[in-house]
């Protein structure tokens, strides 16, 4: 499959696609910019002549990544869908608006995050975490993942279809891992399987720091591509993979980090209430939180600020500790930092 056309990041060919769908007048001449951001799709910043900015994106056929890596750029239209549905279920703000999906070009348009905006994966780099972004950070997946399950009779067959869940995290972070890691693979089958049994809620399935801005203070969650009703504990072990992954690479901020992961579960904890499927969540949220640690240092989407030597030392402290899963995830974390120790 060819690429996409229009290809959004030529200006002229974009513009003539807005007039010519009639989103906007003959005669209007918005600003484009070309936003830097992920492999999977083409950017771009509209700003109209009335003021009001647009982000336009187009989902790609073949990933921008070294290896050849293919993805059904139809994924789109699920983006689109939990945009609308996210929006409801979220935050007040927490979600950018919809503003149309043309599925021919796989492209949708979404209002800009207005500036000054600054992206939580770089805050989280350059300065550790401020506990206020983090409390945001539980509240907003437990506000989900609790009102998706009370939604559960409609969510649940719109998003059923977990392709996407399968092709673009269970194969290239668990799958391809006990290729690289052998010994790793009766926990990584294990955990797999036992995702693809439950059904419980809305995961987000790409809940990291990258996919969050900061505006005014508060949080704004991008990027919904592998939305699916499935497991909830996938979303926690993922984003928790990622703070104790800062917390090895961020020597300073540590034992920021390490307060950061267990009070993020904690506030999650008490969003979510008393959901029914609560009650074995913490150990499931513990294993994602070690599949992903190991992931992300032998799956196919490495983290790119883990030197190789910190990543042979977060891959065998998770392995590790796959041996002897801690049940809580306060202990995961002060076990986890124990073993990565520098
Ligand atoms: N609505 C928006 N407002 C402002 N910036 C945005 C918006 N949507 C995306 N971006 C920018 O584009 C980057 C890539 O968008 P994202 O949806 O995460 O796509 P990808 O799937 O390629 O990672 C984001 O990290 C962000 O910097
Ligand atoms: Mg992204």
């Amino acid at each position: 499959m060819a690429d996409q056309l229009p290809d959004i990041e030529d200006h002229a060919v974009l513009l003539n696609y807005l007039r010519d769908t009639g989103r906007i007048a003959r005669n209007e001449i918005p600003t484009f910019t070309n936003l830097a951001g992920g492999v999977s799709n083409r950017t771009v910043h509209v700003r109209r002549e009335n003021g009001e900015c647009w982000v336009l994106k187009q989902a790609l056929h073949r990933l921008r990544v070294k290896v050849e890596w293919l993805s059904d750029p139809r994924r789109i239209e699920r983006e689109a869908l939990g945009m609308r549905r996210l929006a409801s279920l979220a935050p007040q703000g927490a979600i950018t608006r919809l503003i149309f999906l043309d599925p021919g070009p796989n492209l949708l348009a979404m209002e800009a995050v207005p500036q000054p905006h600054a992206n939580w994966k770089e805050l989280l780099l350059a300065n550790g975490p401020q506990p206020e972004h983090v409390r945001q950070f539980a509240q907003l997946l437990g506000c989900v993942h609790r009102r998706a399950y009370e939604n559960r009779d409609t969510l649940g067959s719109e998003f059923d279809d977990r392709s996407f869940f399968e092709s673009l995290r269970l194969e290239p972070y668990y799958l391809y891992t006990t290729d690289q890691v052998p010994e790793a693979a009766p926990f990584l089958r294990a955990l797999v399987e036992r995702t693809r049994a439950i059904r419980q809620t809305l995961v987000h399935g790409d809940y990291s720091p990258k996919n969050i801005l900061v505006h005014d203070g508060r949080l704004v969650l991008l990027d919904h591509e592998v939305i699916h009703f499935g497991d909830g504990a996938f979303d926690l072990g993922f984003s928790l993979a990622h703070l104790l992954s800062k917390a090895h690479h961020l020597h300073d901020h540590r034992a920021a980090f390490a307060a950061a992961a267990t009070s993020y579960w904690h506030i999650y904890r008490e969003t979510i209430a008393d959901v029914p499927w609560a009650t074995d969540l913490e150990a499931r949220a513990v294993a994602h939180t070690l599949g992903c640690l190991l992931a992300r240092c032998r799956g196919r989407s490495p983290l790119e600020y883990l030197s190789p030597e910190s990543r042979t030392r977060q891959a065998d402290a998770a392995f590790a500790m796959m041996q002897r899963p801690p049940d809580r995830v306060a202990d995961l974390v002060d076990e986890f930092l124990g073993r990565v120790q520098a």
